[in-house]
C-alpha cells in the first residue's frame, strides 16, 4: 500500500499539517487517532527526507537521557511540557511496538541496528493506521484564517482546516527542502522570531591554518571543548576545511563570530603531573613517544610543532621545563573562522519566540487554531537524539489537541 495518496485534496479537513518530517508526521498520528481528519502537505518529493539521512544512515532518534537542561531556548522551562507527556519512554515503546531493533551507542543515544528508514516507516505506518493523508510535491500559495478556521491555496488545490499546524522545520540543508517558510507563516500571523543561526555544525579554518594542519584529516582525538557556558567532552575530529566531530558540533552551538574556543586536549589528565610521573618511571624515554600513548603519530608532532617544542629523553627536561611544557600542550585555544553554515548544520537555532506559544498544546496564544511544532520553534536540542524527541513531543502535543 502507498504511504503517500495520490488522489485529489479534500476540501475540507480538521487538521492540515505542513511539513511531513519528524514533528509533522508525530502530529499527523496523533491527531488521526483521535478521530480528527488529518492531511499532511510538503513541497518535498519524499516525506521525511532528515530522518533518513539522520545518524549517519541510522537515525539517533532519541536519548536514554533526555531533560530539558539538554535545549537552547530563550525560555528554557518552555520544552519541559511537552517532554514530560511524551518523554524518550513513549518513543522507545513505539519503536518496540513495530518491531524496530536498536542499540545504545554511547552516552544514552538510540540508534536504530538496521537503517533509518526504520523510523519513517513506523510513522507512516501510524499515520495509516490514523487514517491520516499525507501529500507531497505540493507548493503553498497562501494561507488566510477566518471562518472557524483557514484556507489554504496550493499547487493541488484549496483546502480548509480548522486546526493548521506548522511544521516546517528550520533552515538546515536547504537541498533537503528546508526553508523558511515556518517562519514567514508565523511573522504573517504578527509573532517575533528570535533570531536563527545553523547550530551543530563543524568549523572552517583560515587556509594558513589548514596549512599547517595538511596532514591531520581524518585524525581524532577526544577533547573537552569550551566556548561561553558551554563545555562538551567529546570527540574531534579534523577535516580537509576545519574541525568537526562531536565536540565540536556541540560546541558550536554556544560559539559566535570571533569568539575563541579552548580545547582541553587531554582531558582525563593533567599533562604537566603525568609528564612528570612519566619521567619519574622511564627517565630514558623521549617526549613523542610518552605523547604516542595519548595522541596519534601526527597529532603529536603537530601539537609538539605548534609550540616549538623538540622531543628528546624525558630526563633531559627539568621539572619546571615539563610543567611548563605540559600546562601549553594542554590547552589549544583558537578563533575559527566560520562555520560550514546551513548547508551542512544539522539544527537551526532560533525560531518562532515560545513566548507566544503554550507550552502544554504548541497552540499559538493569539491565533486560535494555529500550532507550530518541531524545530521551526526556538526549542534546539544538543548533539544525540534531543532534536527527535523534541519532533516526537511537540508533534505529539498539538496532535492530542489540534
Ligand atoms: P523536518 O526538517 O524533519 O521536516 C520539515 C518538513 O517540512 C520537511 O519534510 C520539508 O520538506 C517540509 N517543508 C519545509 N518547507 C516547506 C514548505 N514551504 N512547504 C511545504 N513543506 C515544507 N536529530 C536527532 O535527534 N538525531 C539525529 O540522528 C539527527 N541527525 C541529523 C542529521 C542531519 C544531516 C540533519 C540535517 C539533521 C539531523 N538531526 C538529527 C536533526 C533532525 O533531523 C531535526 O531536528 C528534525 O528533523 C526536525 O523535525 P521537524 O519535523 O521539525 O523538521
Amino acid at each position: 500500500m502507498s504511504d503517500v495518496s495520490h488522489s485529489q485534496l479534500p476540501k475540507s479537513v480538521d487538521v492540515l499539517i505542513i511539513g511531513a518530517g519528524a514533528a509533522g508526521l508525530m502530529c499527523a498520528a496523533s491527531a488521526g487517532q483521535r478521530g480528527r481528519s488529518v492531511l499532511v502537505l510538503d513541497h518535498a518529493n519524499k516525506v521525511g527526507k532528515k530522518i533518513l539521512m539522520s545518524g549517519g544512515g541510522r537515525c539517533n532518534f532519541t536519548n536514554l537521557y533526555t531533560s530539558a537542561e539538554n535545549f537552547y531556548s530563550r525560555n528554557p522551562h518552555f520544552c519541559k511540557s511537552a517532554l514530560a507527556r511524551y518523554s524518550q519512554w513513549d518513543f522507545i515503546a513505539l519503536v518496540e511496538k513495530h518491531g524496530v531493533s536498536y542499540h545504545e551507542k554511547t552516552l544514552g543515544q538510540l540508534f536504530c541496528d538496521n537503517k533509518s528508514k526504520d523510523i519513517l516507516d513506523l510513522l507512516l505506518a501510524e499515520c495509516r493506521a490514523a487514517k491520516a493523508q499525507v501529500r507531497t510535491r505540493c507548493a503553498i500559495s497562501s494561507i488566510e484564517s477566518g471562518q472557524g478556521g483557514y484556507r489554504v491555496e496550493s499547487s493541488l488545490g484549496t483546502v480548509h482546516c480548522e486546526s493548521l499546524v506548522v511544521a516546517t522545520g528550520g533552515l538546515s540543508i536547504p537541498t533537503m527542502g528546508a526553508t523558511g517558510f515556518g517562519y514567514d507563516i508565523a511573522r504573517q500571523f504578527g509573532l517575533n522570531i528570535i533570531p536563527t543561526r545553523a547550530a551543530l555544525v563543524p568549523f572552517t579554518q583560515h587556509k594558513r591554518q589548514l596549512e599547517r594542519q595538511d596532514s591531520l584529516p581524518g585524525s581524532s582525538l577526544s577533547v573537552t571543548a569550551s566556548c561561553g557556558e558551554g563545555s562538551f567532552h567529546e570527540q574531534m575530529l579534523f577535516t580537509h576545511r576545519g574541525l568537526s566531530g562531536p565536540a565540536v558540533l556541540q560546541i558550536s552551538s554556544h560559539w559566535r563570530e570571533g569568539e575563541k574556543v579552548t580545547f582541553d586536549l587531554a582531558p582525563d589528565r593533567d599533562l604537566a603531573d603525568w609528564l612528570q610521573q612519566r619521567r619519574r618511571e622511564s627517565p630514558e624515554i623521549h617526549l613523542h613517544s610518552v605523547l604516542s600513548e595519548l595522541w596519534t603519530k601526527k597529532l603529536v608532532q603537530f601539537f609538539l610543532q605548534r609550540q616549538h617544542i623538540d622531543s628528546r629523553p624525558l630526563k633531559q627536561f627539568t621539572e619546571i621545563e615539563l610543567r611548563e611544557l605540559g600546562a601549553k600542550l594542554q590547552v589549544w585555544t583558537l578563533v575559527p573562522d566560520g562555520t560550514e553554515g546551513y548547508r551542512t548544520a544539522e539544527v537551526t537555532l532560533g525560531g518562532v519566540d515560545t513566548d507566544q506559544i503554550s507550552s502544554r498544546t504548541m497552540e499559538c496564544k493569539t491565533q486560535p487554531g494555529l500550532y507550530f511544532v518541531g524545530e521551526v520553534l526556538d526549542v534546539t536540542g544538543w548533539l544525540g537524539g534531543f532534536n527527535f524527541q523534541w519532533a516526537w513531543a511537540s508533534g505529539h502535543a498539538a496532535g492530542e489537541v489540534a
